[in-house]
């Protein structure tokens, strides 16, 4: 059983999720390889995928929106999992009292999601440093505007228990599609 775990991260933190779920996935004996999503050159060696992204401005992590898009049919035809990194803070409900999972999945996943039809989705909170270098016009944009850059709560929110669990299901799900497909 190959597994590819790609990826897109513009500070790290989802690029720090990829890796815990890859190293959980290896740990239950799956050969796993992780890549940046735009790096990756071909996919019909593996059996299955977790692909996952970071969610800027309502988007998600537009190399995994391509990445998907371009590898439409391998994704579709094998066990798919999609991940993005986005919510800050805690609370699992926001001002307007919306459930934040909701509110934060990024707009690309119904079109994705019917594309390939992955197993499950997650949304995972992420994490924010005010004095990391911008990356991008956006950012740089928003790291000139004292106000708009402390309005993101600063932290390190990554639910790592969350993170280790929903892994721990795809290996799961992966060794009964493993053993009925006769070991491969
Ligand atoms: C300018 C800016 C915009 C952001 N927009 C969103 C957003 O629309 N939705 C969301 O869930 N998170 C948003 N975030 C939070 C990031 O997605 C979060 O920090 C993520 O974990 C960063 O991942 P990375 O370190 O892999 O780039 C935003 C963060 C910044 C700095």
């Amino acid at each position: 059983m190959k597994v590819l775990v790609a990826y897109a991260s513009r500070h790290g933190a989802t690029q720090g999720i990829a890796e815990r779920v890859a190293a959980r996935l290896a740990r239950q004996g799956i050969e796993v390889t992780l890549e940046q999503a735009d790096r990756v050159r071909q996919v019909d060696a593996y059996d299955a995928f977790v692909v996952g992204g970071c969610a800027y401005m309502f988007h998600w992590a537009k190399e995994c929106t391509t990445f998907v898009r371009h590898n439409e049919r391998a994704l579709a035809s094998r066990p798919t999992w999609l991940f993005s990194s986005g919510p800050l803070g805690t609370d699992l409900v926001d001002e307007k009292g919306q459930d934040v999972m909701a509110t934060t999945r990024p707009k690309e996943f119904d079109e994705l999601a019917a594309r390939v039809r992955p197993r499950d989705e997650r949304i995972f909170f992420g994490a924010y440093d005010p004095h990391a270098k911008p990356v991008g016009m956006a950012e740089r944009f928003v790291g000139l505007m004292p106000a708009a850059r402390n309005a993101l709560p600063a932290g390190d929110f990554r639910d790592w228990a969350a993170i280790e669990a929903w892994a721990e299901g795809i290996a799961g799900e992966l060794a009964t599609a493993g053993a009925a497909a006769g070991g491969r």
